[in-house]
């Protein structure tokens, strides 16, 4: 085996493999390294196993970053439709879901599959269950050393990811590198993760366990309009998903339980047109059953709507329209599906995703400071980061 290569990217992930198959097709002769026993991982665990792939309406907006302008140049040259191209030419069979959101038919398999099958027509080399013990900066590039020896390269890409899901192989590798060749991080944190609750709401909502409903959910001049999913633990689904990455601890969720309708204005009617309706019947009709039981003995609104003063049909809109909560936390890196934070943005190149002080040196993928929405949105940055790194490595 070789121990000379043009370019040596560590990790073989979404962005790994995308930027490996990239390179190779240049002509460069390509190594990716993974501890793992398996390439890509995440892409096999993702979707729900059906890997929702990228999102059509993929915008700059769908991306946190401390930086917000950085994504916006790889994301336009390696679009959403430019990767469902590679997927249909590879004929994997895909639908979409949600507004934009593609996923596999069939497996997320299809999408490693695409990614393997193009690293070999490629030429780039992997070489799993290797781990890398250090980096050395030398004239000509990089030095590494490695469990399979020692490893020389011009071109070196971080593509190692961030901290989440740490038994799927998920290291700080990448920030440890950042660190040694002098960039600053921006702190970490679990995105796209369930929130855990205090015990007493913990305890009035356990019951509710597998409830869905769908509710608009607001925190820090955010909002996301999708399902609210109560679990065992706490409160997950893609609303609850999509805002833990705006929340910090401490912060307050307002959830406005029956984002379609106007609450006051329905229970001023309900109250005129049939007095003797109850508040429980309203929640009935609105909401799923256990949910709305569940929230009426919470609030203990009793009797029928012709007892209750406008006042208080103000208090119970309020009630369903901005209810409060603070939740204990969230799972962290344990189930999030992204880490928030990570390599500073503001030193590497939005064109090439180089470092700008050191040129052959690239972060790519999760591992830098962007991060996407729920949605698809995540794996098109790793393309796009990927492709935008191979095209100069
Ligand atoms: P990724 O984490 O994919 O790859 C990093 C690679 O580096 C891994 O193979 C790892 O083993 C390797 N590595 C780490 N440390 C190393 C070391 N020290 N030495 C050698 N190798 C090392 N996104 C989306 O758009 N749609 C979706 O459907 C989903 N679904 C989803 C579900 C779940 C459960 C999770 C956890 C995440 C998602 N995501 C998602 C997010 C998506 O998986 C994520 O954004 C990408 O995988 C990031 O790609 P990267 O290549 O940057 O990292």
């Amino acid at each position: 085996m070789s121990s000379d290569y043009d370019v040596i990217i560590i990790g073989a992930g979404a962005a790994g493999l995308m930027c490996a198959a990239t390179a190779g097709y240049r002509g460069r002769k390509v190594l990716v390294i993974d501890h793992a026993n398996k390439p890509g991982k995440k892409i096999l665990m993702s979707g729900g196993g059906r890997c929702n792939f990228t999102n059509l309406n993929s915008t700059p907006a769908n991306f946190l970053s401390d930086n917000p302008h950085y994504c916006i140049s790889a994301l336009k040259r390696y679009t959403p439709q430019d990767f469902l191209e590679l997927v249909e030419r590879h004929g994997v069979a895909h639908e979409e879901k949600a507004a934009g959101q593609l996923f596999c038919k069939d497996s997320a398999k299809d999408i490693l599959n695409v990614l393997l099958t193009e690293c070999e027509w490629a030429g780039a080399e992997i070489r799993l269950k290797t781990s890398v013990s250090g980096v050395q900066g030398t004239d000509t590039g990089y030095n590494l050393a490695t469990s399979a020896g020692s490893l020389t390269c011009e071109s070196l890409v971080i593509a190692s990811g961030g901290l989440s899901i740490p038994t799927m192989g998920a290291t700080g590798f990448g920030y440890d590198i950042a660190r040694q060749f002098g960039l600053t991080l921006l702190p970490t944190r679990a995105g796209l993760v369930p929130f855990t609750l205090h015990p007493d709401l913990k305890e009035q909502l356990g019951p509710l366990s597998g409830v869905s409903c769908p509710v608009d959910v607001s925190c820090r001049d955010q909002h996301f309009r999708e399902p609210m999913l109560v679990t065992h633990r706490g409160l997950s689904g893609p609303s609850m998903l999509q805002i833990s990455s705006y929340w910090h601890p401490g912060d307050k969720l307002t959830v406005d339980l029956l984002p379609a309708n106007r609450i006051h204005e329905d229970l001023l009617s309900l109250r005129k047109n049939k007095p003797q309706s109850t508040v429980g019947h309203y929640l009935g009709q609105h909401l799923p059953k256990r949910f709305a039981q569940a929230y009426n003995d919470m609030h203990g609104w009793t009797g029928p709507l012709q007892g209750y003063k406008n006042s208080d049909l103000e208090q119970v809109a309020e009630a369903l329209g901005q209810w409060h909560i603070k939740p204990a936390g969230t799972e962290g890196y344990r189930t999030a599906e992204v880490t928030l934070g990570g390599v500073d943005t503001r030193q590497l190149s939005s064109k090439t995703m180089a470092v700008l002080e050191r040129p052959n040196l690239y972060f790519i993928g999760e591992v830098v400071d962007v991060t996407g929405h729920l949605g698809g949105h995540n794996f098109q940055w790793a393309w796009a980061s990927g492709v935008a790194a191979g095209n100069v490595a």
